[in-house]
């Protein structure tokens, strides 16, 4: 398959004292930057960030990091040697305002206003609140920033009482620290089974059990309707009981970040609408990472992507065309938790099949699922197997190899049409 970027070389943009902004300062938004670097862009590149820590990783937030076995120096995404190296102005407690399309700047919420001749909106995305009464209040927890892991950390200790609103990836990667640290923990899922919006019921179950055998429980088809407690949280309170509890922890899914976007008349959809090229409705406006919402040729269909391998790859692909290249971004999306001593590794869009193919032993806890439709790879969960799941994505990522019978794919057809 032809690869998806082309090979590093000066840009032809090297001579232009154009300013490009990149506007959030997390994986995507410092991936753009340097990736405009290593390509030859001389001109200013300035990365605006509305948090107070310079770019951090966010995934060991609700694992390593939020088990107190983790400095905030390890965080860190470069070294601030990195930025000063590279030129890249990173400015942070610098939330963006607003997009003057016509002018071609944007307005810090200060007032300061900054040109720029190519703009990336790496926005990002944020937790979804829930929508109930005390969702907002002391001892309600969300998890997206480090200060939100911080704040969590201080809490978690042996004997306290955690109730996890959600099942889904951090709902149950909080749950899993809090057990280890002690903590009596009690998740309450609103579907009829945890993790169902990523993966099948085979891989639900198995982490259920997981859970199970560390002692927490897990409620399925859960309506959280209020929160009881002033200063400090004493329960929460479900349609069919209520649940003593000293903190909760909500993880019911995130949002985009648009509303810069959408406040600059640009169409967003779940997400800013981009084309595979990552460009926005405004050619000099490219949008990348978890805020963005892409056509995707490898899933035939428009989607919202939250994870690292995204904003990495998108930002990149982002980056090159706002050096004029015509780079296209085509990957197998795919993600990974780690619960206990547990790693799922998934790639791949699971809906639909039709058949899975198991390998390993689920009873020896080693075991990957393939999913396919049709005799077709859609997907793959693997369950302390990394070399199977590396072996897997690979043929997920070289459609012509992923029918039994060995007929290319229309998805690959499409990126031969592009090589
Ligand atoms: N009460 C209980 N559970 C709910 C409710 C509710 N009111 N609303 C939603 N849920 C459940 C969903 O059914 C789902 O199982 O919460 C779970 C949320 O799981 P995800 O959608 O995977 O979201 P989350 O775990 O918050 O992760 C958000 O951050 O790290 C990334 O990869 C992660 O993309 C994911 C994102």
């Amino acid at each position: 398959m032809k690869p998806l970027l082309p090979p590093k070389r000066r840009s032809r943009r090297s001579a232009l004292r154009e300013t490009f902004v990149i506007v959030g300062a997390g994986q995507a938004g410092t991936q753009a930057a340097q990736t405009l670097r290593e390509h030859g862009f001389e001109g200013r590149v300035l990365l605006l960030g509305d948090e107070a820590q310079a770019p951090y990783q966010r995934p060991p937030l609700s694992k390593a990091f939020l088990a107190n076995g983790m400095s905030v120096d390890r965080l860190y995404l470069r070294p601030q040697s990195f930025y000063e190296a590279n030129d890249i102005h990173l400015q942070m407690h610098s939330p963006v305002d607003r997009i003057e399309r016509n002018a071609g700047r944007v307005v810090l919420s200060d007032g300061t206003r900054i040109g720029y001749d190519r703009l990336l909106l790496a926005t990002g995305s944020r937790p979804r609140v829930l929508d109930i009464a005390g969702a907002r209040g002391t001892g309600v927890h969300y998890l997206r920033t480090l200060q939100d892991s911080l704040s969590l950390r201080s809490k978690l200790a042996p004997g306290q009482r955690v109730a996890v609103v959600g099942g889904g990836y951090i709902g149950l990667e909080v749950a899993a620290t809090a057990a280890i640290a002690g903590a009596i923990v009690t998740v309450l899922e609103a579907e009829d089974r945890i993790m169902s919006r990523v993966t099948s019921a085979v891989v639900s179950d198995f982490f259920t059990a997981v859970h199970h055998r560390h002692g927490v429980a897990i409620e399925c088809n859960a309506r959280v309707v209020g929160f009881h407690g002033g200063e400090r949280l004493e329960a929460i309170v479900c349609d069919q009981r209520t649940l003593k509890a000293d903190i909760a922890v909500v993880g019911i899914g995130a949002q985009p970040s648009i509303e810069l976007a959408s406040a600059a008349g640009l169409p967003c959809d779940n997400g800013i609408a981009v084309d595979e090229y990552c460009r926005t409705a405004d050619p000099n406006i490219f949008a990348a990472g978890d805020c963005s919402n892409h056509y995707n040729a490898l899933l035939k269909r428009r989607i919202r992507l939250e994870s690292v391998q995204n904003a990495v790859d998108q930002a990149t692909v982002a980056a090159l065309n706002m050096l004029g290249d015509e780079c296209r971004y085509v990957e197998v999306p795919w993600f990974w938790s780690n619960q206990y001593e547990h790693k799922i590794q998934t790639a791949g869009s699971f809906s639909g099949f039709d058949h899975i193919e198991e390998r390993g032993n689920r009873d020896d806890g080693r075991f990957a699922l393939l999913y396919r439709k049709q005799g077709a790879l859609l997907a793959v969960d693997a369950v302390n197997m990394p070399g199977e799941y590396m072996s897997v994505r690979k043929q997920l990522k070289e459609p012509h190899l992923t029918r039994p019978d060995g007929i290319a794919s229309h998805a690959s057809a499409i990126q031969k049409q592009a090589a």
